[in-house]
């Protein structure tokens, strides 16, 4: 569904539900990681783009009290929020907690919101490792910067969307998602230092190129408590190796270093840990270089071994994204496939693949056959183009 089509689709709910037309509109993407996973967190390298897949939200003044009621079409659910005071997480996560978490954390910072209605619809699928979450935090900041009329520096528009999903989804997740959600650039991917924050957008646009998402609808609900427990074996690798994050250090360190972790029962898991880390930070490197040169297949390559360490190293893969990788691979560059992996957290979700994109078609349908046929699954598969960032409409 394009953009104009969520935004009638979201404008029909409005007038339906609240009546009138509604006066502000936001719109926030998901994304896809080119490579760079499971990096954020330990200071390193991400390489995202937007999707065209939003999550548009439209708004308008609500008479007296001094509460938010936001129906999501999602759910078709409607709940009501406190503009006065940060409310207290749920213990139950659902599709509240990151509209509470955002508005609480927003507000708490000192944007003063007056009473509205709104209407959540979204085409990123759930659950599926978009950043579906991400995109309706950064959606529902970007509504509050509409209705308040003071704009949020978007380094901290994202810092605060993550502290939502921290204290109100208890997901500690990197920056990440919100990052790119909050400041994509069309037409651009982002090579993003999760130390510095430094950014660079670096053009994606050749009309030579696509990239493929196709979701294994598959999620394993390992993903909620293994995300955690691999932040705290990176964390103990980092302690191992004497620094702060696993950014300041290097392959050679942590070879010279091996022994500290062979003398722990959990030692091996560890280093494999870290070694997913300090190698995918090479790939990351030698995947813009390769991009910058248009050196597809080298790009790709860094992709499929990418893959390979996030299964092998860090262990958050799946039989069903192992098959499309796969599946990809063995089409390969002679049938316009030059790179796949997971993408995103894992335990399921999608495979991002970069291909040639006049035979997108015949690619796709390849993929949905052979995959169909190993797992019995109906995979969901789309081109998607590097799209701009969080905006109010
Ligand atoms: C999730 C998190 C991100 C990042 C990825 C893995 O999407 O939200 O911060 O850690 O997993 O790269």
């Amino acid at each position: 569904m394009s953009l104009n089509h969520l935004l009638q689709r979201a404008d029909c709910a409005y007038t339906a539900r609240f009546g009138g037309e509604p006066l502000w509109h936001a719109a926030a993407p998901g994304r896809v990681n080119l490579i760079g996973e499971h990096t954020d967190y330990n200071g390193g390298f991400v390489f995202p783009m937007a999707i065209e897949r939003y999550t548009v939200i439209a708004a308008g003044p609500r008479a007296g009290g001094k509460k938010a009621a936001v129906w999501t079409d999602t759910f078709d659910e409607e709940a009501e929020f406190e503009l006065a005071r940060k409310e207290p997480p749920a213990e139950k996560v659902d599709w509240r907690s990151y509209v509470a978490g955002t508005i609480g954390c927003v507000l708490e910072k000192g944007l003063a919101a007056d009473p509205f209605n709104a209407v959540i619809v979204s085409d990123v699928p759930l659950g599926g490792g978009l950043s579906s979450s991400a995109s309706l935090e950064v959606g529902v900041a970007t509504l509050l910067e509409a209705v308040s009329g003071t704009a949020i520096d978007p380094v901290e528009k994202a810092l605060l969307c993550q502290k939502a999903e921290h204290e109100y989804a208890f997901m500690p997740c990197g920056i990440m998602d919100q990052f790119i959600s909050a400041m994509a650039a069309e037409g651009h991917a982002m090579q993003l230092d999760c130390r510095s924050f430094e950014r660079k957008n670096v053009p994606l646009s050749d009309p030579r190129i696509a990239v493929l998402v196709t979701n294994s609808n598959v999620k394993h609900t390992l993903s909620g408590s293994e995300y955690p427990q691999r932040r705290a074996d990176c964390a103990k690798a980092a302690e191992l190796l004497g620094v702060r994050l696993l950014r300041e250090t290097a392959v050679p360190a942590l070879e010279d270093s091996r022994a500290k972790f062979d003398a722990l029962d959990d030692g091996e898991r560890i280093y494999r840990r870290a070694r997913h880390f300090l190698t995918e930070e090479e790939r990351v490197a030698r995947f813009a270089q390769a991009l910058a040169a248009g050196d597809w297949q080298a790009a790709g390559e860094a992709m499929y071994e990418g893959h390979r360490s996030l299964k092998e190293d860090y262990e958050v893969t799946c039989p069903e994204t192992d098959a499309l990788v796969e599946i990809a691979e063995r089409i390969g560059a002679g049938g316009g496939v030059y790179g796949s992996r997971m993408t995103g957290g894992g335990f399921g979700g999608c495979t991002v693949s970069l291909i040639e994109a006049g035979k997108a078609e015949s690619i796709a349908e390849q993929i949905r056959t052979a995959y169909r046929k190993a797992t019995g699954i109906e995979p969901a598969i789309f081109v998607t183009r590097a799209a701009a960032g969080a905006r109010i409409l």
